[in-house]
């Protein structure tokens, strides 16, 4: 039976403190129910993580950082690893997202050498795969999720699979307030689920947790949390909002 799962993605935002401030604002928030079917994950700047640790210690919500580097240790300048940080709390890494692909130039290939290298940490990836605006409207956008997951799950295997959180975040919909449909999301997120049952297995499949981002908030997140096979949702601005996110958990918990 998969849980709903939300996630809140804070992106290159919020100082020291004030990410200290936020985690206080949602743990104070969240009453333990909240957790009996729901997992919330915060993801705050690197710099912010230890202390993000301790504000949310002796709760359920889980720790996650937005990127790691695939070596252990070494001469890789401004890099962190994922020992760095499993040492402050981090259960979860979110890897490849499209701005990390976009700005950074991340290939799919660089993509699967971090979830590789998350997975023999011990760490739960999620990866992050979606389509240009470009793309769906040319209609390619299928072929783009199968080569996402193709490429960015090389060397999984069936079991690494269970590990593995995958965000389905269309390119156009992330901080445009333009997010995909019910229907649109569900659509995809029914052939991600088909595409690790052919390729990998029916049973992981079922059991896959796949979310959706892009433009996620208090309003449109029931419409959307309620949709076939969307388990739960990555959330970027409006995880900034301590009200609005703990909505979002609240509205998860009661579908
Ligand atoms: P927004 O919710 O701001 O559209 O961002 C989504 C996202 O990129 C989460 O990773």
């Amino acid at each position: 039976m998969r849980r709903k799962f939300i996630a809140g993605n804070w992106k290159m935002n919020l100082g020291y403190r004030e990410s200290e401030k936020l985690a206080k604002e949602i743990k104070s928030k969240l009453e333990d129910k909240y957790f009996t079917k729901t997992d919330v994950l915060i993801c705050p700047s690197f710099i912010s993580l230890g202390i993000v640790n301790k504000a949310i210690k002796d709760t359920e919500i889980k720790l996650g950082a937005q990127d790691l580097y695939f070596e252990n240790d070494g001469a890789f300048t401004g890099e962190v690893s994922s020992d760095m940080i499993k040492s402050v709390g981090c259960e979860y890494v979110i890897i490849g997202h499209s701005e990390r692909r976009k700005y950074q130039h991340e290939s799919n290939k660089l993509i699967n050498l971090k979830i590789n290298k998350a997975i023999r940490s011990g760490l739960k990836p999620i990866l992050c795969i979606g389509e240009s605006l470009e793309e769906r409207e040319d209609e390619i956008y299928e072929s783009v999720i199968i080569e996402m997951l193709r490429d960015g799950l090389h060397e999984i295997s069936t079991e690494d699979m269970s590990k593995i959180v995958i965000a389905y975040e269309p390119v156009w919909a992330i901080g445009t307030g333009l997010n995909a449909t019910p229907k649109q999301a569900s659509e995809i997120h029914g052939f991600i689920r088909k595409y690790i049952s052919d390729k990998y297995d029916p049973e992981i499949a079922k059991e896959q947790i796949v979310l959706y981002g892009g433009s996620v908030n208090g309003k449109n997140a029931k419409d959307i949390l309620s949709a076939k096979d969307v388990d739960g949702a990555l959330i970027g601005g409006a995880s900034l909002k301590p009200d609005e996110f703990c909505d979002i958990v609240r509205i998860a918990y009661s579908i």
